[in-house]
């Protein structure tokens, strides 16, 4: 299957919200094979965003990203990247539809809870920057109530 980085931002730990995200990636039936609790050091998330280092906006990133331990994650399954920023909403979270997290828990697009990769090219980048030891593949008995 597919994999897609998924992070819960200081925001989400600090409010609490990391059971909720975590809930709504099991509840679709995704698998989680990846999970830290770590704090980041400002060197992993120039290289996570740095695609963004120009942006007027970069350092309030930086300084938001570096002000608590994130949760990183890494899930499994079909279509789980895009799905994954579905289950997530839009980057504002003004403009996330009620359902989705974003929509559902913040409002500002400089607090908005969590990250999702945007393409599987990126996924993969992403998962060997933040799990640099691998992952925990598993078998799992309910697999054929999942898929057809
Ligand atoms: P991620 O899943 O976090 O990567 O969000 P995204 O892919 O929807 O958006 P993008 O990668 O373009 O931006 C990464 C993060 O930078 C966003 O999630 C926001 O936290 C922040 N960000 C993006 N655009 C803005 C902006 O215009 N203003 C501010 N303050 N933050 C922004
Ligand atoms: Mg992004």
């Amino acid at each position: 299957h597919e994999r897609t980085y998924i992070m819960v931002k200081p925001d989400g730990v600090e409010r609490g919200l990391v059971g909720e995200i975590i809930k709504r990636f099991e509840n679709k039936g995704f698998q989680l094979v990846g999970l830290q609790l770590l704090s980041p050091t400002r060197k992993i998330l120039e290289k996570h965003y740095e695609d963004l280092s120009s942006k007027p906006f970069f350092p309030g990133l930086m300084k938001y990203m570096i002000s608590g331990p994130v949760v990183a994650m890494v899930w499994s399954g079909k279509g789980v990247v895009k799905s994954g920023r579905v289950l997530l909403g839009e980057t504002n979270p003004l403009a996330s539809l009620p359902g989705t997290i974003r929509g559902d828990f913040c409002i500002d697009v400089g607090r908005n809870l969590c990250h999702g990769s945007d393409s599987v090219e990126n996924a993969e980048k992403e998962i060997a920057l933040w799990f640099p030891h691998g992952l925990v593949p598993h078998e799992r008995v309910i697999e054929k109530l999942i898929y057809e």
